[in-house]
């Protein structure tokens, strides 16, 4: 099969690297797809289709690799938009209570079928997503995923201390359960399980030593956790481990650090925690619609020229499910540090950033030969007022800007998932 429409890979990061050398664009392009996997990128003229092979033109849409976020909370899709609240109390006034609702595998399944629906609809391909602490509220979206065809990740939280009983596991059952999903899901189709401490406070030493443990023996996991989103969390996790040099030092000591660790936020950080997470080459996700909504601060983006950093939602606390408004919302925070990302980087953070955070960037996130066809169509004319500063543009990135300040899930024209076409024109 062929795709045609505008195409944008890239060629390196452009955090580390000059823009223009960075990124790949054909105005008339083409993507050959033979099997679930792409085998060519190239101007349309020079890949033209082979006898009876399908053509899908999409016109002027930007073809581009699906989205890929890189932290969201699936199990809080019905609290998005909860009013008032910092982190704490908003986990205890909103979170725990919904969280504990998911108790029930009914309704796990149900929330699970509406998330995956609304990052679809947002052209989002691949996502790794913090269940709960019910092990079938991992089933729940992991089987909702696999016959959607998606490449997923999703984790059990872990949590044995701080949060209301019946959330509550053991370092024990934290690790034989998380172990269980490992051998049911882990590597089957598409799927990953990720190794989901939720966050220093609601651990205990014991339980981040079983998590680590575990993430030892079952190293190709994503281990997912927070990281210095709010000072209140910081103080409190300062309190519960006083030995620790500084918060990352507690994820460090517990071997929780790493190729594969995905720290959530990563916004409050001493220069040893930078150093230190540039060092042991973790990961961070960009929370930017998060940071802002729960009032946790800006987060330094310069960390990318060191740092694996993936664009995420944070879904629930974060307030939109669209890649776009979150490239917006991380766009306008570099503004406020003085550091406005070109819509390369922002781009780049959306796709191959986040797949690198996740371990599949050889896989995932870019337009080309040899990587899984989740590929994104987007209409960079989607809306009037869109439109009509498209037209004014002079260059490709002018072109993009205006469908990453304004665009939504109305920009998204098209969405294949290894090959197939998953949007409503897919039928
Ligand atoms: N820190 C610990 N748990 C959470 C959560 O569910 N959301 C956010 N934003 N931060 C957290
Ligand atoms: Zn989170």
């Amino acid at each position: 099969m062929l795709i045609r429409g505008q195409t944008l890979s890239f060629a390196a990061n452009p955090f580390r690297t000059p823009r223009d050398a960075c990124a790949l664009h054909h105005r008339r392009g083409a993507i050959r797809i033979d099997d679930a996997r792409i085998t060519a990128v190239a101007p349309a003229d020079s890949l033209p289709p082979t006898p009876g092979e399908p053509v899908v033109e999409m016109g002027d849409a930007l073809l581009l690799a699906g989205f890929i976020d890189a932290h969201a909370h699936y199990s809080q899709t019905r609290i998005i938009a909860s009013w008032g609240r910092r982190l704490i109390d908003w986990l205890e006034t909103y979170t725990f209570p919904e969280e504990m609702r998911l108790a029930d595998p009914a309704y796990a399944a149900a929330v699970a079928r509406d998330y995956l629906d609304l990052t679809l609809a947002n052209g989002i391909t691949t996502a790794c997503v913090y269940a709960t602490s019910h092990p079938h509220s991992v089933d729940a979206i992991l089987g909702a995923a696999q016959p959607r065809g998606l490449r997923m990740a999703a984790g059990k939280v872990m949590m044995d201390r701080n949060a209301p009983e019946p959330l509550l596991d053991t370092a024990q059952r934290g690790y034989d359960e998380t172990r269980g999903l490992i051998a049911r899901w882990h590597g089957v189709d598409r799927l990953a399980v990720a190794i989901t401490p939720r966050f220093a406070p609601t651990s205990s030493p014991d339980q981040l030593e079983a998590a680590g443990a575990l993430w030892a023996a079952h190293p190709d996991c994503p281990m997912q956790t927070h990281l210095s989103e709010q000072p209140e969390e910081i103080a409190w996790v300062a309190a519960l481990f006083p030995d620790a040099t500084d918060y990352f030092g507690v994820y460090e000591r517990f071997g929780l650090a790493g190729p594969g660790a995905i720290m959530g936020h990563a916004i409050h950080l001493t220069a040893r925690e930078r150093a230190a997470l540039a060092e042991t080459g973790s990961g961070i996700a960009h929370c930017p619609t998060s940071n802002s909504f729960i009032g946790s601060g800006l987060f330094d983006a310069g960390l990318a020229e060191t740092v694996p950093v993936g664009l995420a939602t944070d879904v629930g606390g974060g307030s939109s499910f669209s890649m776009l408004r979150t490239m917006a919302a991380a766009y306008e925070i570099g503004q406020l540090r003085g550091r406005p990302l070109h819509p390369a980087q922002l781009l780049w953070l959306a796709t191959q950033g986040a797949a690198d955070v996740l371990r599949w960037g050889d896989r995932i996130g870019n337009l080309e030969a040899g990587r899984e066809a989740d590929i994104l169509a987007l209409d960079l004319a989607s809306t009037p007022v869109i439109a009509q500063r498209a037209t004014r543009a002079e260059d490709l990135w002018e072109q993009i800007f205006p469908t990453i300040m304004l665009g939504d899930d109305r920009a998204i024209a098209g969405v294949w998932v290894g090959g197939k076409r998953l949007d409503a024109a897919g039928g």
